[in-house]
């Protein structure tokens, strides 16, 4: 344990580590010991720039509270949110993919009836979005719990206003017995992720945008089935291809049509994984 040098100080750090109870939690933080050092020596690591990165995520931390979680942020447009997702979500074939949860999910959102209009005020362009909740065998799920939210036309979330203290494009309505839905909101829009703080730092410095492509979320619930977290996207995006948060899947684009009366219409059929068995 002395005279440690660039080399020998991992397995220093790993022995030291060796007695972790949890089994789990040791092969999470060897694993990350050692691919911290082997980053730190890749790079060539020096004092300065390792003091950079120190201040970064003290910034991080700063600009973080219950409205703005800066690491999440930084977790999704390094791309390991949705490598997270695609890992733990490998569905059969036929079902629909999930997609990042992202940080504007609120629980508790208000309760609608089958066609309701859930914008509540939200400014955008009316849209009614409708379709079916389904298994892999094309059986309708019945009464599926359906969690909606989307950002309105200036690409802003309810509660991204400082003076909005409702629920506003934001739902939970109840598929019919056939799996049947249906519901009004607004058009989505293309939005850029908070970037007035580090993480938009760190999008300049790496030459990106913030921009995700217009989008629903969707999180659908229903006894026997997997929780489904999801969006639906619009297929006349600019930024289907430069996703600030890499979550868009072929499978999840829909074409959102404009009607003749100026109002749009979005059809989409989700497909819900039924729970694996052994873990009912
Ligand atoms: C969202 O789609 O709401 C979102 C996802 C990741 C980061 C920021 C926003
Ligand atoms: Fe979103």
């Amino acid at each position: 344990m002395r005279n440690l040098n660039h080399e020998t100080i991992t397995e220093a750090v790993l022995e030291s580590q060796g007695q972790t109870a949890n089994p789990r939690m040791k092969q999470i933080m060897d694993s990350l010991v050692r691919h911290l050092h082997d980053f730190a020596r890749e790079v060539r690591l020096t004092e300065d720039e390792w003091f950079k990165g120190i201040a970064f995520l003290t910034r991080c931390g700063h600009i973080t509270d219950d409205k703005r979680q800066e690491f999440i942020l930084l977790s999704d447009v390094l791309g390991l949110s949705m490598l997270t997702v695609a890992m733990n979500n490998d569905k059969p074939a036929q079902c629909t993919e999930s997609t990042v949860f992202g940080p504007f999910h609120v629980q508790g959102a208000p309760k609608y009836e089958l066609g309701a209009d859930i914008a509540n005020g939200a400014r955008g362009i009316p849209c009614l979005v409708r379709g079916t909740v389904r298994g892999p065998d094309g059986s309708p799920v019945p009464n599926a719990r359906m969690d909606v939210w989307q950002s309105d036309q200036d690409g802003r979330y309810d509660v991204q206003y400082a003076d909005i203290d409702h629920a506003q494009a934001r739902g939970v309505l109840h598929a019919d017995a056939q799996g049947r839905y249906h519901f009004r909101s607004i058009l989505a829009v293309p939005y850029a992720i908070p970037h007035d703080g580090p993480v938009g730092e760190l999008l300049d410095a790496t030459g990106r945008h913030p921009w995700r492509p217009a989008h629903l979320h969707f999180m659908i619930e229903a006894p026997g089935y997997e929780t489904l977290i999801t969006h639906v996207f619009r297929g006349d995006d600019a930024y289907l291809d430069s996703d600030a948060v890499f979550g868009v899947r072929q499978s999840l684009i829909a074409d959102w049509k404009a009607q003749a009366d100026g109002t749009y219409l979005v059809e989409y059929d989700f497909v819900l994984a039924p729970v694996a068995m052994g873990a009912m």
